[in-house]
């Protein structure tokens, strides 16, 4: 019998998520039916959008339940295929949760290409990337010149964003809790400004580093982020609504900013959510373009790793502390 160590949701968090919410258990790695595969896990995706999915407020994710597989994107290596499309080794991108080993319908599984670190395939390459890449392209809509802010701007989605923005020729400002985040955006990612939501100045310093007011918003936080934002905005302006990263871990998220509509009317501002689900046929064509850029050093993807399955809440603890910069992967095996 192959172990397969699992880590559930113990119970759902209250106010801050803490690792007292999960707890491991162990059970048999289970058997693939007729056209499924038996999925080995490598590496986890600790995303925060989950946390959204734990306060009940993520409607596509359902109700949140106690007693599940805490879920999860990982990268995994096929240990048993019944389907002809795979063989025993391949690695591919699938839903297999906080586990060491998960099925799946050969039709749920996308293959990881070869050439990159498959852990990649969580970050710039996988759910966060693509949302960067068509939340950014097709909501945002920037144009050359204008100025892009970016919020959560050092994590996952927040620093591919910003750096898709920058290949058009924008003039891109994130926005991020700390100072040596904000001086590797501009250092390492060659964001044009960053500033610290944290700083006291903090509005004064937003308004120094967008003199010429904002054009497009990549909204991955909500809250008095965006409520800035909004008063920074240009004539014609559009704010991409990604996350409301700032109102997922609490049972009590504020209201929405002051001022809306009123802003958006005198601005003629569109504010935009979106799900990237939404271009789910487009996903092989946009990974095409994120990967081009990654090889021509357009695009570099931050990875921030955790070792060990039992390391996940822990490293998803301290990702809604601010801890990660970009893409936060939990190792779970070679
Ligand atoms: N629409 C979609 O289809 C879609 C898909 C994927 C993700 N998302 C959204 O994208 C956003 C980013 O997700 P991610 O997985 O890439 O996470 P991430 O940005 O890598 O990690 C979360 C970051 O949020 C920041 N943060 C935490 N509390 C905050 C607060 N109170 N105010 C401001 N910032 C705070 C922290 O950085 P600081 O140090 O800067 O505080 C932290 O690093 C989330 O809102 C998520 O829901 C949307």
């Amino acid at each position: 019998m192959t172990a397969n160590r699992q880590i559930l949701i113990h119970s759902l968090p209250e106010e801050k998520l803490s690792e007292a919410n999960y707890r491991m258990t162990e059970t048999a790695a289970p058997e693939p039916g007729a056209g499924q595969v038996l999925c080995r896990t490598l590496a986890i995706a600790i995303t925060a959008g989950t946390r959204a999915g734990l306060q009940g407020s993520a409607s596509y994710a359902g109700a949140p339940k106690t007693g599940i597989v805490m879920n999860g994107a990982t990268v995994s290596r096929v240990a048993n295929s019944r389907h002809d499309a795979f063989r025993e080794g391949d690695l591919v991108l699938c839903s297999g949760g906080w586990q060491d080993y998960s099925v799946h319908e050969a039709g749920q599984l996308t293959r990881v290409e070869p050439g990159v670190d498959p852990a990649h395939y969580l970050g710039a390459l996988g759910t966060n990337g693509l949302t960067a890449y068509f939340g950014m392209l097709e909501v945002g809509q920037p144009r050359s010149g204008e100025t892009v802010l970016v919020s959560a701007a050092a994590g996952s989605v927040g620093h591919l964003a910003g750096q898709i923005a920058r290949i058009q020729g924008c003039r891109v400002v994130g926005v991020a809790g700390a100072d040596d985040k904000c001086r590797a955006l501009v250092s390492e990612l060659r964001f044009d400004e960053a500033v610290n939501y944290r700083s006291p100045g903090y509005r004064t310093e937003f308004k120094a580093a967008c003199p010429k007011g904002v054009d497009v918003y990549f909204d991955n936080t909500g809250g008095d982020i965006l409520g800035t934002a909004l008063r920074g905005m240009n004539v014609g302006g559009r704010i991409a609504c990604c996350g409301v990263v700032s109102q997922y871990d609490t049972s009590h998220p504020e209201p929405g900013p002051r001022g809306v509509p009123g802003l958006l009317i005198n601005k003629r501002v569109r504010m935009q959510g979106f799900l990237v689900f939404d271009f789910l046929p487009r996903y092989d064509a946009a990974r095409r373009q994120l990967r081009a850029w990654m090889d021509s050093g357009d695009l570099i993807a931050w990875q921030d790793e955790y070792q060990g399955l039992q390391r996940a809440p822990a490293a998803f603890v301290d990702l809604l502390a601010g801890g990660n910069r970009g893409t936060r992967v939990v190792r779970v095996a070679d």
